[in-house]
């Protein structure tokens, strides 16, 4: 029997076993993923009989033809069939829609975070697929770029916490693969500018981009995807520094590294980096990439690089290994077991889900307005995002992606706003007026603000629309558009009680709606169970213990905003606006204000070796049993590059019952308080650090750590 057909051998004798029966047809066949939507039907229907290495945005029934005419061909490799299932497995209509990345960062619990990880993972392997293109580690600083909602917010340690959790979620039963993206720095491109060039330094990407990927790296991902853009004038695509000699061979990465949509194409097309695609294909693989998403003429362009030369065959086999340990890994070759379709939005996911609804949902401000008795008379609902449940998803789902789908009827249960309000508050008359829609085209603020004059409360939904969001969608001016600035307006002067409800892909400018409500709930897009966690957090069913991983702006011109910058800036503030942000990274109430204090550190002076346990005592004075977020931020005193004023380095999120005090501990390694020397060196200098521990970036107590 061939050793590569034999389940019991070890995974790195079967890989080499058939990677010596293999040719070079075979080989190169494993580096391309296509798509239906990039190729012409007869040549889709060609590459599923050529053995390509992985097929794309498949789904249902078609993954089993592809299959099938896979181990129809001489060696039978299997494909590995992927699909962006980022916030759940979204693209499938019917199957479990979470809260966004952005939205779920903001429980900062990890446990709830790895669920989602689980969850979607059971779900894509029972509809037959074996990889997702998720978590996004991309971080969330500027904020007109389009793809903010992907991230997991503003703060690297946050990012990579959660990208560790989810990682190891997707992972942990060998379902699916993950593959952590985009590497690398693809939202800090200049202007916030989808795909364009990012003017870091390498220093930089170590000191804030790479430890995300890092993690997601010792956490085990599957693959990784490079990113569309350029460092430094540099495309990723062609970054053998990033690609090779940092992420696989300082980070140890065993994986497979799949470039991003067309990416090959781009490095002639966009780029203008290589003259044809030859070339492209050549620098590509030279770089580190293992797999070409798309730009199927890589498959010919690489034959006759090998024809003629012109790239060692030591590279392709690299690339074929690392494929291929992936597929024996995940028991491709081996039959695998799909969990039952119906996982597919089971209960217990959807209790999964729900709860994960509840502890992102961030209560932003509530002056004596929530909760809202229960035998309100009159409620008015009011706004464009206040039944949409395309806004209450947000991208990535079965409505925008693979093609945007205009009409589709959702087969799942789902929640908006107006949903979760008449389930909740069933006692009371719920009126509903959408006044608007985003942009304007629509207009029926008269029978919006008459409806408010017959309620006791109103509810006025607002954010943003997909068509403001994605790629190719970033915002020069990221305020609420004007219409449902005016629709405010108008609401306010109904002097009826006002409570906002934001459901939105990314932080906009709300300093009016700050200033004009009587309590602010961020939701961003928090999935199926969104609508239902805002009414009942409107109605006191459970403390909220959302906090924000990022920070809103006063002006669009004010982003990059986020809290862990530097020192140094003349005056602190631009001179035509107000100081400051209009909400902060950490923000976030509950029903119950928490004390914290007696703070105290198991060592006072330290060494780089050394680990501090940092004590905190936290009393929920509140009447309702909740659940607290425990920051830890430092401040290198003095430092011989700049330091951010204040940064997260840990975090926790305990119960505390209602009246309780609970010791919080927080591990703080010494290690962790290094910077990146010039010299690319990670340093703990010696001196001061300020610790501070609280709620947030305002409201902590702290101490001092000296390192010697
Ligand atoms: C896209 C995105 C990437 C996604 C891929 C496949 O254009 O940039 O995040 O995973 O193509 O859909």
């Amino acid at each position: 029997m061939e050793i590569y057909k034999d389940k019991n051998a070890d995974i790195e004798s079967r890989v080499s076993d058939l990677l010596s029966r293999m040719s070079d047809e075979e080989k190169v066949g494993q580096m391309l993923q296509v798509s239906y939507n990039t190729l012409s039907g007869e040549d889709y229907e060609k590459y599923k009989t050529l053995g390509v290495g992985s097929f794309l945005h498949v789904l249902g029934e078609e993954c089993d033809e592809i299959r099938e005419k896979a181990a129809s061909t001489r060696l039978g490799i299997p494909p590995l069939l992927g699909i962006d299932a980022i916030h759940g497995h979204a693209l499938r209509n019917g199957a479990t829609v979470f809260p966004s990345q952005l939205a779920a960062s903001c429980s900062f619990n990890r446990e709830l975070i790895k669920e989602m990880g689980r969850v979607t993972a059971r779900e894509v392997c029972a509809d037959g697929l074996d990889w997702t293109f998720s978590p996004v580690l991309c971080i969330g600083r500027d904020l007109r770029w389009g793809r903010v909602d992907e991230t997991f917010g503003e703060d690297s340690y946050v990012v990579g916490e959660m990208g560790k959790a989810i990682i190891e979620g997707y992972e942990d039963e060998n379902l699916i693969i993950s593959c952590a993206k985009h590497y690398i720095a693809y939202g800090e491109a200049t202007g916030g500018r989808d795909a364009y060039d990012s003017e870091v330094t390498e220093r930089k990407i170590r000191e804030v981009f790479l430890p995300p990927f890092k993690k997601a790296v010792d956490a085990g991902c599957g693959s990784v995807m490079t990113a569309y853009g350029s460092i430094d004038a540099k495309p990723l695509t062609a970054n053998k520094r990033l690609l090779r000699e940092i992420l696989k061979d300082e980070l140890g990465f065993k994986g497979f590294v799949v470039t991003d949509w067309e990416n090959v194409r781009s490095l002639v097309t966009n780029q203008h980096f290589a003259e044809n695609l030859t070339d492209a294909s050549r620098a590509a693989i030279e770089a580190g990439n293992d797999m070409s998403m798309n730009t199927h003429e890589f498959y010919e362009c690489v034959l006759s690089l090998l024809k003629n030369k012109k790239i060692h065959m030591s590279l392709i086999d690299d690339a074929v290994r690392r494929i291929l340990r992936v597929k024996f890994r995940l028991g491709l070759f081996d039959g695998k077991k799909r969990p039952e379709k119906s996982v597919i939005a089971c209960e217990g996911h959807k209790k999964i889900n729900h709860e994960l609804a509840r502890e992102s949902i961030v209560l932003l401000k509530n002056d004596s307005a929530l909760p809202l008795d229960g035998d309100t008379k009159t409620i008015a609902v009011i706004g464009p995002n206040a039944d949409d449940v395309r806004a209450l998803y947000g991208d990535w789902t079965y409505f925008s992606h693979p093609e945007p789908k205009r009409d589709v009827k959702p087969l799942g249960e789902y929640y908006t706003v107006l949903d979760g309000m008449r389930e909740v508050f069933k006692k009371s008359r719920i009126l509903y007026e959408k006044g608007c829609d985003i942009f304007g085209h629509e207009n029926e603020t008269d029978k919006a603000v008459k409806a408010a004059k017959k309620a006791d409360v109103v509810i006025c939904v607002l954010g943003d629309c997909l068509a403001q969001n994605g790629e190719y969608r970033d915002r020069a001016d990221i305020s609420l558009t004007p219409i449902q600035l005016e629709l405010l307006k108008r609401l306010k002067g109904t002097q009826k009680k006002l409570i906002a409800v934001l459901v939105n892909c990314k932080p906009l400018c709300i300093q009016y709606l700050k200033e004009n409500c009587d309590a602010v709930i961020e939701m961003f897009n928090g999935g199926d169970y969104g609508g239902l966690a805002a009414a009942e957090l409107i109605a006191g069913r459970f403390n909220p213990s959302g906090k924000l991983t990022i920070s809103f702006p006063r002006h669009s011109a004010q982003t990059p905003c986020y809290y862990n910058g530097y020192g140094g800036w003349h005056g602190g503030r631009y001179m035509d606006i107000d100081e400051g942000n209009v909400y902060d990274f950490g923000d976030g109430l509950s029903f119950s204000e928490y004390e914290y204090s007696n703070l105290r550190l198991s060592k006072k002076t330290v060494t780089e070796n050394d680990v501090v346990e940092v004590s905190v005592d936290v009393k929920n004075n509140g009447a309702m049993d909740g659940k607290e977020t425990v920051m830890l931020f430092v401040n290198d005193v003095v430092s011989s590059i700049l330091t951010p004023v204040k940064e997260l380095k840990a975090f926790e999120k305990v119960f505390i019952g209602a009246g309780e005090k609970k010791t919080v501990t927080l591990r703080l390694d010494v290690k962790d308080l290094a910077l990146v020397t010039h010299g690319l060196k990670r340093v703990v200098e010696k001196g001061e650090f300020e610790i501070m521990v609280g709620s947030n970036t305002k409201k902590y107590i702290k101490d001092t750590l000296t390192v010697v």
